[in-house]
């Protein structure tokens, strides 16, 4: 374990009172429908911007970023039911809730009920807030052993899956599925109805099936069909939740205009822009300048070698952070190179110094058309694995993603 040193953690990051101009957003001033309080259970979050769970991704300093800037409801990644029945496991820093976390939930998925179930009455023993049930994850290895989305294909596995899980908790238990397994096996409908049948608190609809890569647009009609079968289940508090290519206000309203949902999950559209969050609250919040941008990384960056202790890992483990915050401003080809090898808290400090120093302290993330459309904001062409450390980016429970 290679401690931080005391000048990185003194000197380097950016001060608290500097910090804290920059994130305070004050949901009450919103004037977007996501502004509104969601009951999940007995679970009141306090809007309805929620973070999916990203395998490799969504650990406690990301979530903290994304929750400043405003994210709801936050999520661990998805873990295996096997993993659950490890110790050293359990006790990953990639499963530790922060203190400062207002509210936490957390995805398992399992290759059968029984497995569901006591992966469900070990996560019932955590902190978390609310549990969900993973039916979407496409990861061959983990469809292989009737994980992920192979439940998909059997519906009254559905069915007896959240029967058996609900029995194990009195948390909030709530699925996130696909529109299908494959192309030709688009049996959201039926899935909707189970859930709702079966009492899930609330249900994400992930536009796309097993099948689809991020090319195809998620399918909003699609969606729609699903929540208005949800609809007509005579559950007024089921929450159905929608996702699929949101980046910003404007796909966020398409959303929930197009499908009726009741909130709108984050994926990709948060790597690199936990300013997403501020967006989807306030549509007139400007994206960040370039101070900004400097100080939001580097507080990530000190959250995150905090975390997790030892500062090299910490170091090889953000640089697929780096990648992604460094898009929407000019100059950015020379900073991603340099950032995609930072051996470093220093040199990160640096190259960022030096990337703020190129350009005009008030210019806009993405406010040139140039970097607009080559950042967040063209679904297809961000693929986040391609930018991931297979070896760093490990995730702990199930060797790959969801
Ligand atoms: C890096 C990465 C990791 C993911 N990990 C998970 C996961 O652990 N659990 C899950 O339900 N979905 C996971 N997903 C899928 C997303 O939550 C989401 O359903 C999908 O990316 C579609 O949303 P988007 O088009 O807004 O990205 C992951 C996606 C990415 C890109």
């Amino acid at each position: 374990m290679a401690p931080l040193a005391k000048r990185e953690k003194g000197g380097l990051f950016p001060s608290r009172d500097v910090v804290r101009t920059f994130h305070a957003m004050p949901a009450t001033e919103s004037k977007t429908p996501f502004a509104r309080p969601l009951r999940i259970g007995s679970l009141e979050i306090p809007n309805r911007v929620l973070l999916a769970p990203l395998a490799g991704v969504s650990d406690a300093p990301f979530r903290r970023i994304c929750q400043e800037m405003g994210a709801g409801l936050t999520y661990v990644e998805m873990l295996s039911s096997a993993s659950l029945q490890s110790a050293p496991k359990r006790e990953s820093p990639r499963l530790r809730r922060d203190g400062a976390e207002p509210c936490l939930g957390v995805q398992i998925t399992g290759p059968s009920a029984e497995s569901v179930a006591a992966g469900v009455t070990t996560l019932d023993a955590m902190p978390y807030d609310t549990i969900d049930i993973n039916m979407g994850c496409p990861v061959r290895k983990i469809t292989a052993h009737g994980a992920g989305c192979a439940i998909l294909r059997d519906p009254e596995r559905v069915s007896r899956t959240v029967t058996m899980a609900m029995a194990r908790t009195s948390r909030p238990l709530t699925a996130k599925i696909r529109l299908g397994y494959d192309v030709d096996n688009r049996n959201a409908p039926e899935i909707v109805r189970r859930l709702a049948a079966a009492g899930v608190a609330m249900i994400c609809i992930h536009g796309r099936t097993r099948t689809d890569n991020y090319g195809v647009p998620a399918d909003l009609q699609a969606i729609a069909a699903a929540v208005a079968v949800a609809r007509a289940e005579g559950r007024p508090d089921l929450v159905v939740v929608g996702n699929g290519d949101i980046f910003d206000p404007v796909s966020a309203l398409r959303m929930l205009e197009t499908t009726g949902c009741d909130a709108v999950m984050v994926s990709r559209g948060a790597l690199g822009n936990p300013w997403v969050f501020r967006h989807l609250l306030d549509p007139a919040a400007p994206h960040p300048l370039p101070a900004e941008w400097r100080a939001v990384i580097l507080r990530h960056l000190e959250y995150h070698c905090a975390h997790y202790g030892d500062v090299n890992l910490a170091v090889r483990t953000f640089r697929k952070h780096l990648l992604w915050y460094a898009r929407g401003f000019p100059f950015m080809r020379r900073a991603r190179e340099a950032l995609s090898t930072v051996p470093d808290v220093q040199t990160i400090v640096n190259v960022l110094d030096h990337a703020v120093a190129e350009t005009d302290p008030g210019l806009h993330r993405y406010a040139t058309e140039q970097h607009a459309a080559g950042g967040h904001h063209h679904a297809g062409d961000f693929e986040p694995k391609h930018d991931m450390d297979r070896h760093a980016d490990r995730a702990v429970a199930n060797d790959d993603h969801g």
